[in-house]
Order: structure tokens, then C-alpha cells, then sequence
């Protein structure tokens, strides 16, 4: 098949007698479509060699041609004078079984197409493209031999594009900017946006929605997206400190490329497909990892009535830390995270934290004996690090700071990088201290690094700050979690606190990378210095389903949750690992309802919430068990509630019994949500 595309006609002349086709035309070389035949894709060559590839879905060009290749800093280009060498199709059709996760079963369907090529201008140096196709969505990934034409691969930038046909709308933050991931999500026309983290979520015109991501980020620079032309994207490779953005010797992957695509935003978050393009898991048996959920001695420091560093305020002191175990035996919580604990919140450790020590406690904080205390009450500690993003002093430490946790039976820690954009401190190539980006191939290793040798000890981590989710949690289930986007954290400090719309875009663009600790729960909807939130209370328990995360934190202060027991009750049920989850509907930015079935039990829990416009949303309870009696413990909003006055507290409590065969209005405040959960009758 041929199409004719401008070019100029002096190129297009010396082209034509390099190489058998004119420059200007495009050949198919490979093809295929997914399993159910919605999407297909095409790879195409340009008379100077020039690969790109082309997405149809339900027969309509979505993604048109868009280049593939690299440039290199020690050879010479890998994007043109391109021969296929051969190709191949398969199919795959398998499921496998989550130790923990949103769903119990994951089924992975795809067509693999896999595309050999070689430059033979270049001593017949080879690269493969291979695809992965789906019914909702495509993951492909450049292949490097190992071969003496390019023994290392000095990647200077990938040249991968994303050119989006139809007009689109998208929900993106920046990438390389101050606080890196924790922007407020911004909604744009797609030709109006800069360099954009992923995933990046975009809605075409006609509705169909597709989101940009990565899959399997190791050892590789995260890629960010940059708009060059149009709607056209390309990826950029987050940069190193040590010159090209990726060295790899000998024979590597790069990450998968994706874009999940569906007819609207439930549909994107329903779709498997990053978790699928990782590796199994390499952990083996990891009953040791434990969703579950936790307090903390954390609140009081973002309230301000309470200091991380040593002194008449310091927050970790052993009697507040017991208080904090004795709340969490009483209400059924396996975790207590303490903040705080460790030398070296002196200095200002956002801006170096050289200063830390990660096995030395302050003299108020007797950590054995905390440790025993809360094992005798069937609790568990959970560790903090926080580094400062000095992660050559943290690396220093590591395998003294986690041997001495798992010594104590701490088997969880939540891991800390604050720091300025750019200022992370890592190992650079040749072992030397070098500052850059968390996210360049330098950051990607310690991150990755941090979890596989916190597995040696049987330590689970939920790192703040973190490089984004790609996916990497099937491969090593011990990373439970993490924050990477605006937690509930930015509500106690305020300047501004999150927006109202904040759940309901981050379900459809961060939350589609992987568990956010987002810390949600905070009953009392109180900041520092009462700041307020952009909440009702009813939505801050929808928050425990709508936002996922396998440990989810009861981020209030326990004399707040003793101030609201009605309320705290549902936080006490909820669980945190499921057998099955549906998004009943949603829009970005708008709404959304989440339903999800306990892993351990045979209850439903819903939460659903809204933006700064209340609300009627349907809720078929079609999930349910055929036959069976359900009783519905329903916290709504009050009728009057809403997020802008003190209404927002005005919650409503009440039970029904409901079948498989009703449907229930959720009303929803402006700023409100709703949560139920649904227990099977005897
Ligand atoms: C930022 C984290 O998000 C927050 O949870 C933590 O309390 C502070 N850093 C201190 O580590």
C-alpha cells in the first residue's frame, strides 16, 4: 500500500537512487490486529528507510504515521536506512493470578507482532520493534541485539512519536518542573501542552479516550512527552547528569511504550494492559508482603502541632507512638507508621539531607521496645526514611537500616525524596556523586534498586516522592505503593489545598500507572491554621475506594476519628485488597464510581465522588450476587451538605436491603461523594 506524503523534491531525488522506493512514499512492511480485531497496527517505511507506525480503532486512524528510532552519541543514527529483515505474528491468550491488586485474575490476550530489521548501510546493524496488541490498547518496545555493530547504545534521544489525529482534549501535568509529580492536573487542548509527564490522558473528539504511559521502566530513562507539532507527541528521555540519557551495554529492552484506548474514562481505567506488559513476579512466595491499613504519628507534623526533629514538640516520643498502637489494636489496623523517629531532621533536609541517620533514634523513642509493644498487640511498625533525595547517603546506609528493621520484625517502610527538580543526588556512571533528575536511568536504578533489596529482608516499601509506577509491582509485589501526585497532604499546608476535582482526575491519569498512598480519611477536614478542604466528609471515606492503594493510611488524628465514630466505622471495614473492581462510570475531571468486591470476603464496597457539582449518579447493583440479600450501609451526603460551607461535615447514615436487581441514586453534594458497603445477609 502506498500514500503519498510532501517532502521536497531534491530529498526525494536522492533518495530514490539510494534506495528502491522514493522518499515521499510510505510501504507497510508488518500488520496486525488485536485478538477481537478493534485495533490494528501498521508499520510502515518511507523511501529513505524511515520506520513509523499507525493505530486503527473500529477502522478509524487514531494514532497516524509517527516515527521510530533513536539518535545516538556514538554512532551513527538508528532511524533511517531501515531493511525488515523478517516479521512474525502470534497470539497469546493466558491469566494469571495476583498475589494482591484491584482484581484477583488478570487475563493477559494479545497479538504480538514482532519486526526484525537491520541497516545493511551500516555493516547490517539490527534493532527489533515489537507490538503488542490488545483490544484496549498497544504496548511496543524497541529490541537491541547484542551485536558488534553497536556493542554499547548511547542514547541520546528516542525518537518515538504519538501523533494523535482528532482533536483532543488532554489532562497532563509537567514533567521536569517543581514538585515534580505533585502539579495540579491541568486541562488543555492536546496542541496547547509542553512537556508533559504519563501517563497522559487525552479524550478525541468523537469520546474515545487514550492514555500515554510506560511499562517496565528499568534501567532506562523515564520518557516525558513533548509536544513538537500539532497534536503530534514525541517521547523525551529524562535527562543524566552523565551526558546521553541511557548507556546499555550489550543486548536490552527499552520499556514499553502504551497507550490504553477505550470509548470513554471508565473503560481506560479498566484495562490492564501496563501490569500485563511486565515480567512475572521474580519474588516467589510473598505472603510476607501484607495489604493492610495503617495510622500514624504523621498529621500532627503537617498540622504543625508537632515537629519531625527533637525538641519540646517532637512528635515520635514513645508515650504518642503507644497511643497511636493502642488506637490501631482497638480498630483492627495492622500498621503504625512513625515519622520523625531518626537523627537528622535538624538540618534543612529537604534542600540535602545529608544529615540523616537511618538506624539511629532519637533518645525519646525507644524503637525495640516500641517494636515488641506493638507485635504484643498485633501491630506492626512501619519504618520511615525519609532521604532528601540524597540517595548516595541513603545507599551508604541501606543494608544496615533495613537489616535493622527486620531484626525488629518491621517488615514495611515508606521510603522519602524531597527535593527541588533536578537536585537528586545519585551515583553517577563512574561512581561519583552527581545531581539530576529522580527520573533519569541513574534515579530508575535506585528506585528499583531501594525494592529489590528490601525483598532480601522481607521488607515491602511505599516510597513518597518516587519515580513514576510503570507496571513494576507484578514483577516485585514487595512495592506495595507510593505517592508520586498531590496527596492529602498539600490540605493541611493549604497554598492551595488540592482542588475539588482532584479524585476525579487523578482516577483517569495517575492512578492508571499503579496504588497511590494518597492518605486519605481525614474526618476532621481541618488543615494547618484551619485551612479547609474542597470536601465533604462523605467523600473522604468514598476516597478509601475510589483512590486504590493495597495499605491505605487513616491519615486523621485518632482523637478526630473518636470525634466521629458513624463515620469512622466504614474506615474501620473497608478493606484493601481485592477480588474484582469495576468503574461504573466516570468522567475526567467529573466523576466517577468505583465498586469493588472484597478479596477476603463476599462484601461490595462503592465509592463514588464528584467535583464542585452535585450530583445524581445511578448505581446497578448487577455485581451482586444473583439470589442473594444484601444489606447496604449507606454514608451519603446530608441533603444540605456541601464542600463550601460547614455543611460539609453533614453526613447521613443509613442501612437498606437491596438485591442484584435494584439501582440505587447516589446523590452526590457539590465537593461530595458517597460510600457503601455492601455485606450478604445470613
Ligand atoms: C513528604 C511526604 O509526602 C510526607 O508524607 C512526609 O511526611 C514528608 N515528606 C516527610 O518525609
Amino acid at each position: 500500500m502506498f500514500a503519498r506524503r510532501p517532502a521536497a523534491l531534491a530529498t526525494a531525488l536522492a533518495a530514490s537512487c539510494l534506495f528502491a522506493l522514493p522518499a515521499w512514499a510510505q510501504e507497510v512492511i508488518a500488520r496486525a490486529a488485536s485478538p477481537g480485531d478493534v485495533i490494528k497496527v501498521e508499520v510502515q517505511k518511507d523511501g529513505m528507510g524511515k520506520l513509523a507506525y499507525t493505530i486503527q480503532r473500529n477502522g478509524k486512524e487514531i494514532i497516524s504515521a509517527s516515527r521510530l528510532g533513536f539518535n545516538l552519541a556514538n554512532a551513527r543514527k538508528l532511524d533511517g536506512g531501515f531493511s525488515l529483515r523478517k516479521q512474525a505474528v502470534s497470539m497469546h491468550d493466558s491469566t494469571w493470578e495476583q498475589p494482591w491488586g484491584e482484581r484477583q485474575f488478570v487475563r493477559n490476550r494479545y497479538r504480538e507482532l514482532r519486526v526484525d530489521l537491520e541497516q545493511k548501510e551500516q555493516a547490517g546493524r539490527q534493532l527489533a520493534v515489537v507490538f503488542r496488541i490488545y483490544d484496549d490498547g498497544v504496548g511496543f518496545r524497541y529490541e537491541f541485539p547484542a551485536q558488534k555493530q553497536l556493542p554499547v547504545a548511547e542514547i541520546i534521544d528516542e525518537l518515538t512519536e504519538f501523533n494523535v489525529k482528532s482533536p483532543a482534549t488532554a489532562w497532563w501535568i509537567p514533567a521536569a518542573e517543581l514538585p515534580g509529580l505533585e502539579e495540579e492536573i491541568r486541562e488543555a487542548p492536546l496542541k496547547e501542552i509542553g512537556i508533559a509527564n504519563t501517563p497522559l490522558t487525552v479524550r478525541l473528539d468523537d469520546g474515545t479516550h487514550i492514555a500515554f504511559h510506560e511499562a517496565a521502566l528499568v534501567d532506562y530513562a523515564s520518557m516525558w512527552l513533548r509536544k513538537v507539532d500539532g497534536q503530534k507527541l514525541r517521547a523525551m528521555l529524562a535527562p543524566s547528569p552523565g551526558g546521553p540519557a541511557v548507556v546499555r551495554e550489550g543486548a536490552f529492552t527499552t520499556p514499553w511504550r502504551t497507550l490504553q484506548i477505550a470509548d470513554n474514562a471508565a473503560g481506560l481505567y479498566m484495562s490492564d494492559l501496563v501490569l500485563n506488559l511486565n515480567e512475572p513476579n521474580r519474588l516467589g512466595d510473598v505472603a510476607w508482603v501484607k495489604p493492610s491499613k495503617f495510622v500514624g504519628v504523621w498529621w500532627q507534623m503537617h498540622l504543625q502541632s508537632g515537629t519531625w526533629n527533637y525538641g519540646p514538640n517532637h512528635a515520635a516520643n514513645t508515650a504518642n507512638t503507644k497511643k497511636y498502637i493502642d488506637f490501631a489494636a482497638k480498630n483492627g489496623m495492622r500498621g503504625v507508621l512513625v515519622e520523625g523517629w531518626n537523627k537528622g531532621w535538624e538540618s534543612n533536609w529537604g534542600h540535602g539531607g545529608a544529615d540523616f541517620s537511618f538506624t539511629q533514634p532519637y533518645p525519646d523513642f525507644d524503637l525495640p521496645g516500641l517494636a515488641a509493644y506493638a507485635k504484643s498487640k498485633g501491630v506492626r511498625l512501619i519504618g520511615h526514611h525519609e532521604t532528601g533525595a540524597n540517595i548516595v547517603a541513603y545507599e551508604k546506609q541501606m543494608d544496615a537500616a533495613y537489616k535493622l528493621y527486620a531484626q525488629l520484625g518491621v517488615d514495611s517502610i515508606k521510603s522519602g525524596y524531597v527535593h527541588e527538580a533536578g537536585s537528586a543526588l545519585f551515583p553517577g556512571r563512574d561512581g561519583k556523586p552527581v545531581y539530576g533528575h529522580y527520573d533519569s536511568q541513574e534515579g530508575v536504578r535506585h528506585f528499583l534498586k531501594a525494592v529489590t533489596e528490601a525483598a532480601k529482608y522481607k521488607l515491602s516499601i511505599d516510597t513518597h516522592e518516587p519515580v513514576k509506577d510503570t507496571g513494576l509491582r507484578r514483577t516485585y509485589p514487595n512495592w506495595l505503593t507510593r505517592e508520586g501526585a498531590r496527596g492529602v497532604e498539600y490540605n493541611a499546608w493549604g497554598n492551595p489545598p488540592n482542588s475539588v476535582d482532584h479524585e476525579a482526575k487523578l482516577v483517569f491519569t495517575r492512578m492508571l500507572s499503579g496504588p497511590m498512598d494518597y492518605t486519605p480519611g481525614v474526618l476532621s477536614l481541618v488543615g494547618a491554621d484551619g485551612k479547609t478542604f474542597n470536601s465533604t466528609q462523605a467523600k473522604q471515606l468514598a476516597n478509601f475506594v475510589v483512590v486504590y492503594s493495597p495499605i491505605q493510611m487513616a491519615a486523621d488524628l485518632p482523637e478526630n476519628y473518636d470525634k466521629y465514630p458513624a463515620a469512622f466505622k466504614f474506615i474501620r471495614d473497608v478493606p484493601t485488597d481485592w477480588a474484582d473492581t469495576r468503574v461504573v462510570n466516570g468522567e475526567v475531571g467529573k466523576f466517577v464510581t468505583i465498586a469493588r468486591k472484597d478479596r477476603h470476603g463476599d462484601g461490595w464496597y462503592v465509592g463514588a465522588v464528584t467535583d464542585g457539582e452535585g450530583r445524581t449518579l445511578p448505581l446497578a447493583l448487577d455485581f451482586l450476587d444473583k439470589g442473594k440479600r444484601y444489606t447496604a450501609e449507606i454514608y451519603r451526603d446530608g441533603d444540605n451538605a456541601d464542600y463550601r460551607s460547614a455543611r460539609r461535615f453533614d453526613l447521613v447514615t443509613e442501612t437498606k436491603t437491596v438485591t442484584a436487581g435494584d439501582t440505587l441514586q447516589l446523590r452526590l453534594a457539590p465537593g461530595g461523594g458517597q460510600a457503601i458497603r455492601l455485606v450478604p445477609q445470613k
